[in-house]
């Protein structure tokens, strides 16, 4: 094993982790270690094109583990951090907070706990070189009425949902640890991401494999929620640019430009499938989209004003909101297997608990839709 002066990432094995490792071995990055509890949202197979490089280590664990925590450093020694365990879908939130308030909180306290000590021990030039980025969302900012100004770093922050207020603690948490103990860290506050290996519980993917399986597309609400899209390569460079370039107790903002009702990107979605995928039986796909209950408490819409990160650290996303979604119904597409392999077993438990009392409605119509998720 080669692993001195790697980073140490947390969650690696889901889907912004798994893509930001691949990411990373793609730009020659160095050495990774990666500390993963293997939830239900992660999927070691993501990896398996670098799983057996020199310069990878996967460990299995939970981030609340503090003697583990306490093993990670001493043993490996990272020059960096990168923390992006978490539970991320707001549905599961909802309907069970507790994980979220372990994993994110208490786990990223336990992180910090572990990282702090074994900076305390660091001297000369690895002392100054080490860095710990915590990785959150613009969920924490709350939500925007149709005409506000975009989030900002300076922006209050206001969660309203379980794994937003998770998120938010999480964040102030880190902030802390830079003013009190003086740990070199930064913070980063992403909009919606998607791209291939996302868990498709989350809207994108969703929307994708329900298509493609003939089953209904259920809409929250009105659909007029809006999002900012970001393509999980794009926020994989970002993180490699702040990482790298950043200031300690930063916060950067990362977001696509890409605001987009949830209703356009269902449609958006259908009309790529039916381009896409024409031997697929359900086209046009559009005619499997249903209103179902909206979520509790869901925030209208979310924007993100990145200019700092531009102006600072000059990024820029690649993707536009239309290659980046091409590409990612072409993965899917040619993923299969994969999607088959997540959505076997307890996959159809969760389907079942989050839209089995939501009722459906069909578009432009008062009736009851027809069919089963
Ligand atoms: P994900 O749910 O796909 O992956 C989370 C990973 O963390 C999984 O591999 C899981 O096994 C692991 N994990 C969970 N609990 C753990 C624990 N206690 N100990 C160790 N590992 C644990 O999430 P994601 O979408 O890849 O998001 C990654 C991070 O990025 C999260 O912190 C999330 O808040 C943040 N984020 C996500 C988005 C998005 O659109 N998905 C946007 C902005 C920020
Ligand atoms: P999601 O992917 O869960 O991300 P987040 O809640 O973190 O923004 O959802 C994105 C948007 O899509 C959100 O406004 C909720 C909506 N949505 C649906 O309309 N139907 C669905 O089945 C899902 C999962 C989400």
């Amino acid at each position: 094993m080669k692993t001195e002066s790697g980073i140490l990432v947390t969650g690696g094995a889901g889907f912004i982790g798994s893509n930001f490792i691949l990411d990373w071995f793609h730009g020659d990055g160095g050495p990774v270690v990666n500390l993963d509890k293997l939830t239900y949202a992660a999927n070691h197979a993501n990896l398996l094109e670098i799983a057996d490089r020199d310069e990878y280590v996967f460990v299995r664990g939970d981030i609340c583990d503090a003697e583990l925590v306490g093993r990670m450093f001493a043993e490996y020694r990272p020059r960096a951090v990168v923390h992006f365990a978490a539970e991320s879908h707001v549905d599961r939130s909802i309907l069970g907070p507790e994980a979220f308030l372990k994993t994110n909180i208490d786990g990223t306290f336990t992180l910090l706990q572990g990282a702090r000590a074994y900076y305390s021990g660091l001297a000369g030039e690895e002392k100054e070189r080490f860095r710990f980025l915590h990785v959150s969302t613009d969920e924490v900012y709350g939500t925007l009425a149709p005409d506000d100004p975009a989030f900002h770093e300076d922006t209050p922050y206001a969660p309203n949902s379980p794994y937003a207020a998770s998120k938010a603690a999480s964040d102030h948490l880190v902030r802390a640890w830079v003013h009190t103990y003086g740990l070199p860290a930064m913070i980063t506050n992403c909009s919606n991401n998607y791209g291939p290996f996302q868990f498709p519980e989350k809207l994108i993917p969703l929307m994708i494999t329900h298509a493609l399986g003939g089953k209904p597309l259920p809409v929250y609400g009105d659909g007029q929620q809006v999002r900012d899209w970001l393509y999980v390569g794009d926020h994989a460079s970002a993180l490699r640019t702040v990482l790298a370039d950043g200031r300690v107790g930063e916060t950067y903002n990362i977001g696509g430009n890409n605001q987009k009702s949830n209703l356009e990107v269902v449609t958006t979605l259908c009309a790529l499938l039916d381009e896409m995928a024409p031997e697929s039986k359900f086209r046009p796909h559009q005619q499997l989209i249903r209103y179902v209950q909206d979520r509790p408490g869901h925030d209208r819409r979310y924007a993100i004003d990145a200019h700092k990160l531009a102006g600072e650290l000059k990024w820029r996303p690649k993707e536009s909101f239309e290659t980046g979604l091409r590409k990612t119904v072409q993965w899917y597409l040619d993923n299969a297997a994969w999607v088959e392999n997540v959505t076997s077993g307890a996959y159809q438990q969760w389907v079942d608990k989050n839209y089995g009392s939501r009722g459906m409605q069909k578009r432009d119509t008062q009736t009851a839709g027809e069919g089963s998720l």
